[in-house]
């Protein structure tokens, strides 16, 4: 599979805060036997993240965000996510939401969303690494089998994805 990562935090893209979560996740990636096909710091600006989006579905097979799914105004991502993408699969962060509230009250306060467009699987994780890693760890093991029956690969078939 190949992954694009994007740190969204305006801190971190203005240089006042270094990215953790990225490089964390990139990791965690990688450990999967996935490829890291870019790693990019965007600040939280709604309109500014569905164009990265749009640009490169269809190019990659997984887009993993991070940060910006909170209650701050700021907090964009979930936003624009559903902006762009096709369909959502709510069952995504749903068991990332479930599985953080083994561990933490606060895992109820990531607002983050999961779908397709063009063929490509945006997830969005929340912002500080540790949760970023748990939420992978979640669902990490469904990703390459939503991406393929998402690209019509599955073994029922589908439509050959452009
Ligand atoms: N989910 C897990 N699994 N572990 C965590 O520590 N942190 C929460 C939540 N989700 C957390 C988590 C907190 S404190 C916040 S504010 C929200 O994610 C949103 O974070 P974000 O705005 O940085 O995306």
């Amino acid at each position: 599979m190949k992954v694009a990562v994007l740190t969204i935090s305006d801190r971190a893209f203005r240089g006042t805060r270094k990215d953790a979560s990225g490089p964390a996740l990139a990791e965690a990636v990688r450990a999967r036997g996935w490829e890291v096909a870019l790693l990019e710091v965007l600040p939280d600006e709604r309109e500014r993240i569905a164009e990265r989006l749009r640009e490169l579905s269809g190019k990659v097979d997984l887009i993993l965000t991070t940060g910006g799914t909170g209650l701050s105004p700021r907090d964009v991502t979930p936003e624009a996510t559903l902006d762009v993408v096709e369909r959502r699969v709510p069952g995504i962060p749903e068991a990332m939401r479930a599985e953080g509230l083994k561990r933490t009250p606060t895992a109820m306060l990531s607002r983050g969303e999961a779908g397709v467009l063009s063929g490509t699987l945006i997830v969005n994780l929340p912002g500080n690494p540790k949760g970023a890693l748990e939420c992978l760890k979640a669902v990490g093991d469904a990703l390459a089998h939503a991406v393929e029956v998402a690209q019509g690969r599955g073994e029922h078939g589908g439509m050959a994805y452009e």
